[in-house]
């Protein structure tokens, strides 16, 4: 092993907390969590509080608190490297020193002090805020946020006053070097002195993915500039690859979204409204490395920048990379609003939640703008929309979306099919010759696949009947549905039913009404010895998916025909239907993606 962080991990998974903290002091049961008197300041009540499941400890009378590296570094006193060192030896974990450098060893001491310094300065600015006269505190009310979301969010206060933070920092035992790597401490231009780089403004601890602060951002008290001042990058912020909230969020995803908001106010004031699957890509252009961050816990993403000409231009260029790392992506409308924050406030909850339901698919999304420059009351206009609209759909994968939207821009614009297409693909395109080949193509295919599906299905069958150690694997991977035959949802019915532990005989499957056909076949079948169940599930929970997805285009078909044949149709009520066709349809197709 010499790749650090997994070292620190398997190092960390190998030191349970709990056992580490207990051979130095005595520790109690409580619940999930443990407790003890707290080693780093006296007490007679025990405050000292230990988590099992998140592995980590805090105290609620002094503060302390950090995982099973930090609690050794404080307690032997020793340095990161060092605390590491002492648990790989306890664990067995061999470190391959070669490999550590003394120059990535310093820089992990360095980081370590990082942490630990913008730790201490959240604690000072929070310090500052909880007096209930300052500024900030007064400036946060009149912006309506509660008590509760100030403390949950850590917002603090940095004084107006040059020196009070650094002072206070220097009197912890840190250098000024440190507090300048910090971000937090300048110098001034004749290099005589340091002062706080943040003076009279509301903080805002910025957290990475982890919860620990990297950095803070500074908002002014009224109208002056720069309205929000950040740390400088520093070892540890890298804004371009963190996203505020996410530590919070990542916690609250619902319905496999996050949304994606410009700033630290939509992030705090959607959550305190409940809103709490909320990142902000902090005023910047999002960046492929955010978005790679995004994909990492959600597969769709809602966008919700400021509604302003700078807003729908990032959100323009944020889509297209959220799409470029295969999100689902959507845009919010905030109609008259300027940011979620102002919308949340005017409309509650309630109101936001409608806005996250309609929500604009990406392509819609462009269409609509497209659609702002031109006059569609105008030939040469609805020509250049047309163009404009087919460059947009040029870039679309699924088929089945390309042909939603060709068809409803046909609609609005009469021009035909075959000529929006022919701008998509060029002269030469063949609609009708295309869709044919295709179509015959997939049904031979279709043919030949039936056959290896009915075997699956049986061999499947054959196993569960006679394998009572399987059976719990094939319920767990397949649904009723997942089968074809008639019969074998009668068994597997059966079977889960009467709670049945034995192997089925031929004699109870024909009393319970299965032909002789159909068991002669199951019981025939051919079971290779080198099988695999894996494989043979894999077979029908792929062809469960394309059912599913062949009924839909069926519907699809349907639908189409009752918007052409029947005029009084309400036809934005089928195209929502038809659009929600489409994502099903994109969904089962991503899904039998996955299934190798
Ligand atoms: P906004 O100007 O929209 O601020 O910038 P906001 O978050 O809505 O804040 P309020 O409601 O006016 O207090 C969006 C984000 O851009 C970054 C900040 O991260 C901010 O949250 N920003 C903005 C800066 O970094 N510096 C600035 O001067 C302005
Ligand atoms: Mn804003």
């Amino acid at each position: 092993m010499n790749d650090m962080h997994e070292i620190i991990e398997e190092i960390k998974s190998r030191n349970d907390i709990v056992d580490i903290i207990s051979s130095y002091i005595q520790v109690k049961s409580a619940g999930l969590n443990y407790k003890a008197l707290c080693p780093f300041h006296s007490e007679k009540t025990p405050s000292f509080s230990i988590s099992t499941q998140k592995q980590i400890y805090k105290c609620f009378g002094c503060g302390e608190g950090g995982d099973v590296i930090n609690f050794v570094m404080k307690m032997e006193n020793i340095d990161f490297m060092e605390a590491l060192e002492f648990l790989a030896q306890k664990s067995g974990v061999e470190i391959n020193k070669g490999k550590i450098s003394d120059e990535s060893k310093e820089n992990i001491n360095k980081k370590q002090k990082l942490y630990q310094i913008n730790l201490d300065a959240a604690r000072y600015f929070f310090k500052s805020m909880s007096d209930l006269n300052n500024n900030g505190y007064k400036y946060l009310k009149n912006r309506g946020l509660d008590d509760k979301v100030i403390k949950y969010f850590g917002l603090g206060y940095s004084r107006n006053d040059w020196n009070d933070l650094n002072n206070y920092l220097l009197k912890k035992g840190y250098n000024q070097q440190n507090l300048i790597d910090a971000g937090l401490a300048i110098q001034t231009k004749n290099k005589k002195k340091h002062i706080n780089r943040f003076r009279n403004r509301v903080m805002f601890p910025i957290f990475d993915q982890r919860g620990k602060v990297i950095a803070f951002g500074g908002r002014v008290l009224d109208n002056s500039l720069p309205k929000y001042l950040n740390s400088s990058e520093t070892i540890l912020f890298n804004k371009r690859k963190n996203l505020y909230g996410l530590n919070f969020a990542k916690k609250n995803i619902k319905n496999d979204t996050l949304i994606i908001v410009e700033g630290y106010m939509d992030v705090i004031s959607l959550f305190q409204y409940g809103v709490k699957n909320v990142v902000a890509s902090l005023g910047t252009a999002l960046t492929i490395e955010q978005a790679k961050l995004i994909k990492k816990y959600t597969n769709k993403v809602i966008v919700a920048y400021d509604n302003d000409e700078a807003g729908i231009n990032a959100t323009l260029k944020a889509i297209d990379i959220l799409n470029g790392v295969n999100l689902n992506v959507k845009v919010l409308n905030l109609g008259k609003c300027k940011d979620p924050d102002e919308y949340i406030r005017r409309e509650g909850l309630e109101g936001f939640n409608k806005l996250l339901e309609d929500s604009i698919p990406l392509i819609q999304f462009k269409i609509d703008i497209s659609k702002q420059k031109y006059n569609l009351n105008n030939d040469q206009d609805i020509l250049l929309f047309t163009k404009n609209v087919a460059n947009i759909i040029k870039n679309i994968k699924s088929p089945i979306e390309v042909e939603y939207y060709i068809n409803k821009i046909s609609k609005e614009t009469n021009i035909s099919i075959h000529a929006i297409n022919s701008e998509i693909y060029g002269e030469n395109y063949k609609f009708n010759k295309n869709k044919k080949n295709f179509k015959q193509k997939e049904m031979e295919e279709i043919k030949i696949k039936q056959n290896g599906i009915e075997i699956a299905e049986k061999q499947i069958i054959h196993i569960f009947l006679n394998n009572k150690k399987y059976r719990k694997d094939i319920l767990m991977n397949l649904d009723i549905d997942d089968f074809s035959f008639k019969e074998s949802k009668e068994i597997l019915n059966y079977i889960i039913k009467s709670n049945e532990l034995d192997i089925i005989t031929i004699d109870k499957l024909k009393k319970i009404g299965i032909s002789e056909e159909y068991i002669q076949d199951v019981y025939n079948i051919n079971i290779d010895s080198n099988i695999n169940l894996n494989d043979i599930i894999n077979t029908l929970q792929k062809n469960s998916l394309k059912r599913k997805r062949d009924c839909l285009l069926k519907r699809q078909h349907e639908l189409q025909q009752k918007k052409q044949n029947d005029k009084n149709i309400e036809a934005s009520e089928v195209d929502r239907e038809l659009l929600d066709i489409a994502m099903k349809i994109i969904q089962l197709e991503k899904e039998m993606k996955n299934i190798l």
